[in-house]
């Protein structure tokens, strides 16, 4: 049977840098307690009116398509991954076809959080290994400052993330133990509203706990009443450190899965590319896998945190470095809300 492989890999990230010490005039927080509990530095913000989720995301699949040697007319199937699209709907697919001026192309959208990109990664090997495409381009793109509370109130999620996209264009490969190994997709749904946004929605309050820090909110819904915009019901909701505790069992669980699954041990891995969550999740699970420091790729202290972006805008950096060579072992891995988490295994 056929695989798949990443032909071309592209990334871009806004022009505006914001410091910690920029975030710490907007909010109680320090460069020093970011850097501590994070090891970022500092994140990129789109512009507010310029950009969006999408015309990042163009901008990164420009780049990966150039580099599979195609262009965007030879693209036969589009999948975005993103929680922040343009619009609640429709997605960002059809946006980034219409604006690339695509065929009549399929178009699907991945809502899969911090993992979105890997699990979209792993639904275009499935149509590649079947022979439905050829050229499938594989989007990564946020943008989270627009929906970011820069109060203290919301200081323990908004210094966290930032913008920027990643894409990969994946074609067909027909050398033995080249390209993708594997990917593994795993969800519980048991702690959903431990990071999550909860509006727009149709929850009625159904799910949501009675505990301190969660909105109380009457009723789910579209529209909002002053007194709901004001109390923050609309800002992301997180328990970080319920997060951290089990993104640190579930990040290793899901890499010897796909080293297991190939016979292969984690000393075989020559890069490691970790979704970008906190750098210390990332020290931990390489110190639990008994890595080297140049076995593990980070940048999250430039960017911070860009969900369904921080694998290929990392796997792209590390690459454009000279850090991935033809025939390494390459690892991808990703956690997040759901939750949801998820591996990839590469022969480059
Ligand atoms: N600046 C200064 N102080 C802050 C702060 C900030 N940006 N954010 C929170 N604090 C304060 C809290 O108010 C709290 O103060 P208190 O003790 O007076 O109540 C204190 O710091 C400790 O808060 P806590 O939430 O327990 O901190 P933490 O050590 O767990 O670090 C995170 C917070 C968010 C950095 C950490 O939990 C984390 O990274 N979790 C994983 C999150 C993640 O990866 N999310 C993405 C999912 S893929």
């Amino acid at each position: 049977m056929q695989h798949s492989k990443i032909a071309g890999i592209g990334y871009y990230v806004p022009k505006n840098v914001y410091t910690n010490t920029d975030l710490s005039r907007f909010m109680e927080t320090s460069d020093e307690w970011i850097q501590e509990r994070t090891g970022i530095k500092e994140r990129r913000f789109a512009d507010r009116l310029g950009e969006t989720t999408t015309t990042m995301g163009i901008e990164a699949a420009k780049v990966a398509i150039a580099r599979a040697g195609i262009t965007a007319q030879d693209v036969d199937f589009i999948i975005f991954a993103t929680l922040s699209p343009d619009y609640y709907f429709p997605g960002c697919g059809v946006l980034l076809q219409r604006e690339m001026k695509m065929k009549e192309i399929g178009a699907l959208d991945i809502r899969n959080q911090c993992s979105g990109f890997v699990y979209a990664l792993s639904v275009a090997d499935q149509f590649i290994k079947t022979g439905m495409y050829k050229n499938i381009l594989v989007v990564g793109s946020e943008k989270h400052s627009f929906a970011m509370d820069f109060e203290t109130r919301s200081r323990n999620v908004s210094v966290i993330f930032g913008d920027g996209a990643g894409a990969v264009v994946l074609q067909p490969t027909q050398k033995e133990g080249q390209g993708i190994l594997s990917t593994h997709l795993h969800s519980d749904g048991a702690d959903a509203e431990i990071l999550a946004m909860f509006y727009p929605g149709s929850h009625a309050n159904k799910w949501m706990p009675e505990k301190p820090g969660y909105p109380a909110q009457e009723l789910g819904g579209l529209f909002m009443t002053t007194e709901q915009l004001e109390s923050g019901a609309a800002l992301p909701y997180m328990d970080g450190p319920a997060v951290f505790k089990k993104a640190v069992v579930k990040f290793p669980e899901v890499i010897k899965e796909a080293l297991a699954k190939n016979n292969l041990e984690a000393k075989d891995i020559d890069l490691l590319v970790p979704h970008q969550a906190n750098l210390r999740i990332s020290q931990y699970v390489q110190q639990l896998l008994g890595l080297r420091d140049d076995q593990v790729f980070n940048n999250i202290q430039k960017y911070g945190n860009t969900t369904a972006a921080s694998v290929p805008i990392a796997l792209c950096e590390a690459w454009e470095a000279g850090k991935i060579k033809e025939g390494d072992l390459v690892c991808l891995a990703a956690f997040g809300s759901g939750f949801t988490w998820a591996s990839a295994l590469l022969r480059w």
